[in-house]
């Protein structure tokens, strides 16, 4: 895993394989104010790179000059584009595109100039951009990409600072934690659904709490559940022989009693999700082993939270199961009553995510009474219809909550768009024989998705997160050189940064 370094040293003075500095197309000529110090004839070669238009700085680009003399042994010049448009979101992309390049040519550390400004924004963008592309999913692989010649990842990157280094530092801590979290949750997200069973997922949420004193987990299991009344969740898991399992995940970080009510997560984790009796066809179902990655969010969350010792109580509920068609499997016309009560009539067993989320959130609020629930899912196709697949549906019944989470989405630049949860939707999903059934017709599908799920929640202020079209990369998907292939952990850095804000830590 890389290291992030800030390290207060002038850049002609520090030895490094690689040095990247920033060129901006428009003032492609400041370059050389960057070079003061550094030997005269790496100055002429530069010199002569920009005069020759061999680099004219254009959105990153990038260009290898080799030094032979001084402490660096190589400058990457990074195209940084025109000055008005670097924000942070470009910062994350470069840092990405110079630590993949970096990787590229085989270095195992580098030093990199901060662009335009030392700001806290652009140094955690540094940051992310860098652990973000770096992350690999090569565990399936027999030649992993860090044993071929070429190619192997960088281990420290150095940011070089003028004054305050232990600031910049914790800033840079406080992002890797962040940025690990993503990649511990894309980790699991990426896992082929044959090794990936909810027992494992079980077992990874036992495993973060015999390693972190403030973590607990406890798992519920199906005869638990029959008894608890969790009937949703037991109904979806019928049709497979790796039996359902409610993960419940605590972590206690405020001891505080007049400020300790809990945040609540809650993660859709169907490890493949085949459509059940309602089967989906065949064309790209192997994606849907990408139907976990609320539940692996969530975990993700949680122990970034953790990591980072937050001053908060988070408590994490994820559903797993597995959606198979097979003589044991629940069925269309099924009636199911529900934890909170409520009878549901199954037409649709491809529509199984707001089953299992709905046992959850009424649970967890019987449970916990949290201060506020967010809810992360794989939920709906129509998603991906409605907002593409770059940016999350979000629905709530609380624009306070809401409000937020769309300014913490600003820096991270994880899109999320609101959709609207008008109660005349329930019209959709009445049902001529129970309560409400479990579909609501074509039309507006990720609101009749989020309407079913309001029947379970009370006041408590909720947004459920649709991340269908955001949890991997897919078609259409906006390339991003931070986000490899697989699974993007869309959603972890704003949530975690959304509990750390509002708990007033760091
Ligand atoms: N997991 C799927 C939703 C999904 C589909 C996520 C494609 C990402 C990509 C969900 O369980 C599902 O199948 N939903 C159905 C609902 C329908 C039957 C009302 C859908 O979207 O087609
Ligand atoms: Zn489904
Ligand atoms: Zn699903």
């Amino acid at each position: 895993m890389v290291k992030l370094i800030a390290e207060q040293i002038p850049v002609s003075a520090k030895h490094t394989p690689l040095l990247v500095l920033g060129v901006f197309e428009d003032e492609v000529e400041g370059i050389m104010n960057e070079l003061d110090g550094i030997s005269t004839t790496i100055v002429e070669v530069v010199e002569r790179i920009v005069k020759d238009k061999e680099h004219t700085g254009s959105f990153g680009s990038s260009c290898i000059v080799h030094c032979f003399t001084g402490p660096m042994q190589r400058i990457m010049l990074l195209g940084l584009g025109e000055k008005k448009n670097l924000d942070k979101e470009k910062v994350r992309v470069l840092a990405g595109k110079a630590a993949a390049k970096a990787m590229e040519i085989n270095v195992s550390e580098y030093s990199i100039k901060p662009f335009a400004q030392l700001t806290k924004d652009f140094t955690e963008a540094v940051c992310e951009g860098t652990c973000l592309s770096l992350y690999k999913f090569d565990q399936y692989q027999s030649q992993k990409i860090g044993e071929s010649s070429h190619g192997a990842s960088p281990v420290k990157v150095s940011l070089l600072v003028d004054g305050d280094r232990e600031k910049w530092q914790r800033v840079l801590d406080t992002t890797k934690i962040i940025s690990d979290a993503v990649n511990f949750g894309r980790d699991l997200a990426n896992l082929p659904p044959n090794d990936c069973s909810p027992e494992y997922l079980a077992r990874v949420a036992l495993d973060l709490s015999s390693k972190h004193q403030r973590i607990s987990a406890r798992v519920i299991e199906r005869y638990e559940m029959e008894s608890l009344g969790l009937n949703g969740i037991v109904a979806v898991g019928m049709g497979s022989n790796r039996p359902p399992k409610l993960v419940i995940v605590e972590y206690r970080g405020n001891e505080d009693s007049s400020t300790n009510v809990p945040y609540l997560f809650v993660g859709k984790a169907v490890t493949f999700d085949t459509g059940g009796i309602s089967i989906k066809p065949s064309e790209r179902m192997e994606e849907m082993k990408f139907d976990k990655t609320g539940g692996c969010d969530v975990l993700a969350i949680i122990s970034g939270l953790a990591n980072l010792e937050v001053k908060a109580n988070v408590i994490g509920i994820i559903p797993c199961v597995e959606n198979m068609p097979s003589s044991s499997a629940y069925r269309p016309g099924d009636i199911v009553r529900m934890y909170n009560g409520k009878t549901v009539e199954v037409i649709n067993t491809d529509a199984e995510g707001r089953l299992i989320l709905a046992d959850s959130i009424a649970y967890g609020i019987e449970k916990y009474n949290p201060k506020s629930i967010i809810d992360l899912a794989t939920l709906t196709g129509a998603c991906i219809v409605a907002l593409g697949s770059n940016i999350a549906g979000a629905l709530t019944n609380s624009p306070e909550l809401f409000d937020k989470l769309r300014r913490i989405s600003e820096k991270t630049n994880e899109k999320f768009w609101e959709l609207p949860l008008y109660p005349e939707f329930n019209e959709q999903i009445k049902s001529k024989f129970a309560d409400i059934k479990n579909i609501g017709g074509r039309a507006g599908g990720t609101i009749t998705a989020a309407i079913f799920l309001s029947n379970f929640v009370n006041k408590t202020p909720w947004i459920h997160l649709d991340i269908a079209g955001t949890a991997w990369t897919q078609d259409g998907t906006w390339d991003k050189s931070y986000n490899p292939k697989g699974a993007t952990g869309f959603g972890i850095r704003s949530l975690i940064r959304l509990v750390l804000d509002e708990s007033g830590s760091k």
